[in-house]
Protein backbone atom coordinates (compact mmCIF):
# COMPACT_ATOMS: atom_id res chain seq x y z
CA UNK A 1 0.00 0.00 0.00
CA UNK A 2 1.50 3.25 -0.70
CA UNK A 3 1.63 6.42 1.27
CA UNK A 4 -0.25 9.67 0.57
CA UNK A 5 3.27 11.10 -0.37
CA UNK A 6 4.31 7.92 -2.84
CA UNK A 7 1.15 7.61 -4.37
CA UNK A 8 1.35 11.40 -5.67
CA UNK A 9 5.14 11.99 -6.22
CA UNK A 10 5.18 8.49 -8.17
CA UNK A 11 1.69 9.53 -9.87
CA UNK A 12 3.08 13.06 -11.30
CA UNK A 13 6.64 11.49 -11.83
CA UNK A 14 4.67 8.97 -14.05
CA UNK A 15 2.24 10.90 -16.00
CA UNK A 16 4.99 13.63 -16.77
CA UNK A 17 6.96 10.58 -18.27
CA UNK A 18 4.35 8.97 -19.88
CA UNK A 19 1.29 11.81 -20.92
CA UNK A 20 4.00 13.24 -23.22
CA UNK A 21 5.07 9.88 -24.98
CA UNK A 22 1.60 9.56 -25.64
CA UNK A 23 1.00 13.06 -27.32
CA UNK A 24 4.05 12.18 -29.61
CA UNK A 25 2.90 9.24 -30.19
CA UNK A 26 -0.08 10.77 -31.90
CA UNK A 27 1.88 13.95 -32.91
CA UNK A 28 3.20 10.82 -35.00
CA UNK A 29 0.42 9.22 -36.35
CA UNK A 30 -0.54 12.65 -36.84
CA UNK A 31 1.78 13.57 -39.03
CA UNK A 32 2.58 10.29 -41.41
CA UNK A 33 -1.59 10.23 -41.84
CA UNK A 34 -2.00 10.64 -45.28
CA UNK A 35 -4.07 13.71 -46.66
CA UNK A 36 -7.04 11.64 -48.17
CA UNK A 37 -7.81 10.50 -44.06
CA UNK A 38 -9.42 13.71 -43.30
CA UNK A 39 -11.60 11.82 -40.51
CA UNK A 40 -8.66 10.30 -39.24
CA UNK A 41 -6.61 12.97 -38.97
CA UNK A 42 -9.03 15.18 -36.58
CA UNK A 43 -9.71 12.46 -34.66
CA UNK A 44 -6.15 12.04 -33.74
CA UNK A 45 -5.26 16.20 -33.79
CA UNK A 46 -8.18 15.70 -30.32
CA UNK A 47 -6.68 13.12 -28.95
CA UNK A 48 -3.44 14.88 -28.96
CA UNK A 49 -4.53 17.64 -27.52
CA UNK A 50 -6.69 15.76 -24.82
CA UNK A 51 -2.90 14.89 -23.74
CA UNK A 52 -1.58 18.10 -23.96
CA UNK A 53 -4.58 19.56 -21.80
CA UNK A 54 -3.73 16.60 -19.09
CA UNK A 55 0.40 17.00 -18.98
CA UNK A 56 -0.09 20.80 -18.72
CA UNK A 57 -2.09 19.65 -15.58
CA UNK A 58 0.93 17.38 -14.11
CA UNK A 59 3.26 19.83 -14.94
CA UNK A 60 1.28 22.65 -12.77
CA UNK A 61 0.61 20.00 -10.03
CA UNK A 62 4.22 18.62 -9.89
CA UNK A 63 5.86 21.85 -9.63
CA UNK A 64 8.37 21.66 -6.81
CA UNK A 65 7.37 17.70 -6.22
CA UNK A 66 9.24 15.41 -8.25
CA UNK A 67 12.48 14.15 -7.14
CA UNK A 68 15.66 15.56 -8.04
CA UNK A 69 16.79 11.75 -9.53
CA UNK A 70 13.85 11.86 -11.69
CA UNK A 71 14.80 15.43 -13.14
CA UNK A 72 18.40 14.77 -13.90
CA UNK A 73 17.51 11.72 -15.52
CA UNK A 74 16.47 13.49 -18.83
CA UNK A 75 13.29 11.14 -19.07
CA UNK A 76 10.40 14.04 -18.73
CA UNK A 77 12.29 16.28 -21.50
CA UNK A 78 15.78 16.47 -22.94
CA UNK A 79 18.05 19.77 -23.52
CA UNK A 80 17.28 18.46 -27.15
CA UNK A 81 13.28 18.42 -26.58
CA UNK A 82 12.22 21.79 -27.51
CA UNK A 83 14.31 22.53 -30.56
CA UNK A 84 13.08 18.68 -31.82
CA UNK A 85 9.91 19.84 -31.56
CA UNK A 86 10.31 23.21 -33.05
CA UNK A 87 12.07 21.69 -35.96
CA UNK A 88 9.28 18.78 -36.68
CA UNK A 89 6.51 20.65 -36.24
CA UNK A 90 7.99 23.22 -39.09
CA UNK A 91 8.59 20.97 -40.79
CA UNK A 92 5.38 18.83 -40.91
CA UNK A 93 3.16 21.67 -40.51
CA UNK A 94 1.81 19.63 -37.60
CA UNK A 95 1.08 21.50 -34.25
CA UNK A 96 2.83 20.64 -31.04
CA UNK A 97 2.20 22.94 -28.19
CA UNK A 98 5.94 23.65 -27.08
CA UNK A 99 4.93 26.02 -24.12
CA UNK A 100 4.32 22.89 -21.84
CA UNK A 101 7.90 22.39 -22.77
CA UNK A 102 9.14 25.77 -21.94
CA UNK A 103 7.55 25.21 -18.59
CA UNK A 104 9.02 21.85 -17.93
CA UNK A 105 12.29 22.88 -18.40
CA UNK A 106 11.33 25.41 -15.95
CA UNK A 107 10.52 23.36 -12.98
CA UNK A 108 12.05 24.03 -9.27
CA UNK A 109 13.44 20.47 -7.50
CA UNK A 110 11.48 19.18 -4.79
CA UNK A 111 11.31 20.88 -1.91
CA UNK A 112 9.23 20.70 1.41
CA UNK A 113 5.60 20.14 1.02
CA UNK A 114 2.42 19.24 1.98
CA UNK A 115 1.19 15.98 1.15
CA UNK A 116 -2.32 16.89 2.22
CA UNK A 117 -5.74 15.05 0.88
CA UNK A 118 -6.10 18.01 -1.37
CA UNK A 119 -3.85 17.37 -3.06
CA UNK A 120 -4.17 13.67 -3.02
CA UNK A 121 -7.72 13.96 -4.28
CA UNK A 122 -6.37 16.36 -7.35
CA UNK A 123 -3.64 13.43 -8.22
CA UNK A 124 -6.10 10.82 -8.52
CA UNK A 125 -8.89 12.86 -10.34
CA UNK A 126 -5.43 13.70 -12.75
CA UNK A 127 -5.06 9.42 -13.05
CA UNK A 128 -8.35 9.00 -13.62
CA UNK A 129 -9.44 11.45 -16.47
CA UNK A 130 -5.53 10.36 -17.93
CA UNK A 131 -7.24 6.74 -17.57
CA UNK A 132 -10.21 7.73 -19.54
CA UNK A 133 -8.49 9.51 -22.14
CA UNK A 134 -5.63 6.67 -22.48
CA UNK A 135 -8.71 4.15 -23.34
CA UNK A 136 -9.82 6.12 -26.07
CA UNK A 137 -6.30 6.40 -27.69
CA UNK A 138 -6.05 2.62 -27.38
CA UNK A 139 -9.26 2.42 -28.58
CA UNK A 140 -7.96 4.44 -32.03
CA UNK A 141 -4.86 3.01 -32.18
CA UNK A 142 -6.58 -0.51 -32.59
CA UNK A 143 -8.56 0.61 -34.89
CA UNK A 144 -5.97 2.34 -36.88
CA UNK A 145 -3.87 -0.77 -36.85
CA UNK A 146 -6.25 -2.84 -37.90
CA UNK A 147 -7.17 -0.57 -40.99
CA UNK A 148 -3.69 -0.96 -41.58
CA UNK A 149 -3.53 -4.63 -41.40
CA UNK A 150 -5.95 -4.72 -44.05
CA UNK A 151 -4.51 -1.90 -46.38
CA UNK A 152 -7.55 0.19 -46.53
CA UNK A 153 -5.45 2.91 -44.68
CA UNK A 154 -1.54 3.64 -45.71
CA UNK A 155 0.61 5.04 -43.24
CA UNK A 156 4.18 6.15 -43.25
CA UNK A 157 4.98 3.78 -39.93
CA UNK A 158 5.83 0.59 -39.05
CA UNK A 159 3.20 -1.29 -38.44
CA UNK A 160 5.41 -3.02 -35.67
CA UNK A 161 5.73 0.53 -34.58
CA UNK A 162 2.16 1.26 -34.25
CA UNK A 163 1.96 -1.95 -32.33
CA UNK A 164 4.98 -0.66 -30.06
CA UNK A 165 2.99 2.37 -29.68
CA UNK A 166 -0.21 0.21 -28.59
CA UNK A 167 1.85 -1.30 -25.73
CA UNK A 168 3.19 0.99 -24.20
CA UNK A 169 0.08 2.77 -24.40
CA UNK A 170 -1.24 -0.12 -22.53
CA UNK A 171 1.52 -0.66 -20.02
CA UNK A 172 1.10 2.92 -19.04
CA UNK A 173 -2.70 2.49 -18.69
CA UNK A 174 -1.63 -0.78 -16.53
CA UNK A 175 0.52 1.51 -14.08
CA UNK A 176 -2.07 3.96 -13.54
CA UNK A 177 -4.70 1.25 -12.57
CA UNK A 178 -2.33 0.22 -9.84
CA UNK A 179 -1.83 3.54 -8.81
CA UNK A 180 -5.49 3.85 -8.02
CA UNK A 181 -5.41 1.38 -6.05
CA UNK A 182 -2.34 2.70 -4.15
CA UNK A 183 -0.72 -0.70 -5.24
CA UNK A 184 3.31 -0.43 -6.26
CA UNK A 185 3.80 -0.22 -9.42
CA UNK A 186 7.11 -2.46 -9.44
CA UNK A 187 6.76 -5.55 -11.81
CA UNK A 188 8.32 -8.80 -11.29
CA UNK A 189 12.16 -8.37 -12.32
CA UNK A 190 11.72 -10.54 -15.83
CA UNK A 191 8.43 -9.17 -16.69
CA UNK A 192 9.35 -5.48 -16.02
CA UNK A 193 12.95 -5.86 -17.47
CA UNK A 194 11.71 -8.12 -20.58
CA UNK A 195 8.97 -5.27 -21.41
CA UNK A 196 11.53 -2.41 -22.00
CA UNK A 197 14.45 -4.74 -23.31
CA UNK A 198 12.19 -5.68 -25.85
CA UNK A 199 11.21 -1.94 -26.46
CA UNK A 200 14.85 -1.23 -26.38
CA UNK A 201 15.03 -4.24 -29.08
CA UNK A 202 12.62 -2.51 -31.28
CA UNK A 203 13.87 0.65 -31.40
CA UNK A 204 17.11 -0.29 -32.64
CA UNK A 205 15.21 -2.32 -35.46
CA UNK A 206 13.28 0.45 -36.05
CA UNK A 207 16.16 3.37 -36.34
CA UNK A 208 17.82 1.05 -38.34
CA UNK A 209 15.08 0.62 -40.79
CA UNK A 210 14.57 4.00 -41.20
CA UNK A 211 18.56 5.03 -41.74
CA UNK A 212 19.42 5.63 -44.94
CA UNK A 213 21.08 2.65 -47.06
CA UNK A 214 24.36 4.71 -47.12
CA UNK A 215 24.53 5.07 -43.41
CA UNK A 216 26.35 1.52 -42.98
CA UNK A 217 28.04 2.14 -39.96
CA UNK A 218 24.83 3.48 -37.89
CA UNK A 219 23.28 0.40 -39.38
CA UNK A 220 25.59 -2.20 -38.14
CA UNK A 221 25.63 -0.50 -34.12
CA UNK A 222 21.65 -0.67 -34.62
CA UNK A 223 21.93 -4.61 -35.84
CA UNK A 224 24.77 -4.98 -33.07
CA UNK A 225 22.51 -3.62 -29.97
CA UNK A 226 18.90 -4.82 -31.10
CA UNK A 227 20.63 -8.80 -30.81
CA UNK A 228 22.09 -7.52 -27.18
CA UNK A 229 18.25 -6.73 -26.18
CA UNK A 230 16.87 -9.48 -28.38
CA UNK A 231 19.49 -11.97 -26.02
CA UNK A 232 18.68 -10.60 -22.77
CA UNK A 233 15.12 -10.83 -23.01
CA UNK A 234 15.58 -15.13 -23.99
CA UNK A 235 17.81 -15.32 -21.07
CA UNK A 236 15.89 -13.60 -18.24
CA UNK A 237 16.46 -16.22 -15.64
CA UNK A 238 14.94 -14.55 -12.18
CA UNK A 239 17.81 -16.55 -10.14
CA UNK A 240 20.67 -14.86 -12.11
CA UNK A 241 19.04 -11.60 -11.34
CA UNK A 242 22.58 -9.84 -10.51
CA UNK A 243 23.49 -10.85 -13.83
CA UNK A 244 20.58 -9.64 -16.20
CA UNK A 245 20.11 -6.31 -14.51
CA UNK A 246 24.10 -5.68 -15.22
CA UNK A 247 23.62 -7.13 -18.39
CA UNK A 248 20.65 -5.00 -18.99
CA UNK A 249 22.28 -1.90 -17.28
CA UNK A 250 24.95 -1.83 -19.76
CA UNK A 251 23.30 -2.23 -22.89
CA UNK A 252 20.48 0.61 -21.86
CA UNK A 253 23.66 2.87 -21.07
CA UNK A 254 24.82 1.83 -24.29
CA UNK A 255 21.55 2.31 -26.30
CA UNK A 256 20.99 5.55 -24.32
CA UNK A 257 24.43 6.76 -25.86
CA UNK A 258 23.81 5.99 -29.33
CA UNK A 259 20.14 7.56 -29.34
CA UNK A 260 21.52 10.68 -27.82
CA UNK A 261 24.17 11.39 -30.30
CA UNK A 262 21.72 10.09 -33.24
CA UNK A 263 19.63 12.86 -31.84
CA UNK A 264 22.41 15.36 -31.84
CA UNK A 265 23.04 13.80 -35.64
CA UNK A 266 19.82 14.42 -36.79
CA UNK A 267 19.38 18.08 -35.68
CA UNK A 268 22.16 19.38 -36.85
CA UNK A 269 21.10 17.43 -40.81
CA UNK A 270 24.55 15.40 -40.17
CA UNK A 271 22.38 11.98 -40.57
CA UNK A 272 20.44 10.66 -43.75
CA UNK A 273 17.46 9.00 -42.83
CA UNK A 274 13.61 9.44 -42.86
CA UNK A 275 13.25 9.52 -38.75
CA UNK A 276 11.78 12.48 -37.51
CA UNK A 277 14.47 14.53 -34.49
CA UNK A 278 11.77 14.04 -32.11
CA UNK A 279 11.18 10.55 -32.60
CA UNK A 280 14.72 9.86 -31.70
CA UNK A 281 14.57 12.24 -28.78
CA UNK A 282 11.37 10.38 -27.50
CA UNK A 283 13.05 6.89 -27.42
CA UNK A 284 16.64 8.81 -25.80
CA UNK A 285 13.75 9.42 -23.18
CA UNK A 286 12.61 6.33 -23.18
CA UNK A 287 16.40 4.91 -22.78
CA UNK A 288 16.32 7.22 -19.50
CA UNK A 289 13.46 6.03 -18.21
CA UNK A 290 14.05 2.72 -18.10
CA UNK A 291 17.84 3.34 -17.26
CA UNK A 292 16.32 4.84 -13.76
CA UNK A 293 13.92 2.29 -12.93
CA UNK A 294 17.20 -0.39 -13.62
CA UNK A 295 19.41 1.60 -11.39
CA UNK A 296 16.43 1.44 -9.02
CA UNK A 297 16.63 -2.20 -8.76
CA UNK A 298 20.53 -2.25 -8.44
FE1 LIG B 1 7.10 5.56 -27.36
FE1 LIG C 1 9.14 3.14 -27.61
Amino acid sequence: MLSSEKFIKISLEINLFFQRIIKEHLFFIEASLQPVQPALISEVKELKLNFEKLLEQTVFLANGIITKNAFEANEFVTPYTLKAEELNSKLTGTSINTGITKSELGLINAKDHDYDARLENKVWNLNNKSINALKEVIAYQKKLIDLVSKCKVFITLYHEMLEHINRESEYYLKLLHSLQMKRDIRKPLCEGLNFWNNIMNEHAEFINGMLDPTEKDLKKATETIAEEFEILVKNCIISAKKDILQKSITSTKNIKNFKKKATEGLLACEIKSIIPPLLADHVFREANHYLRILMALD
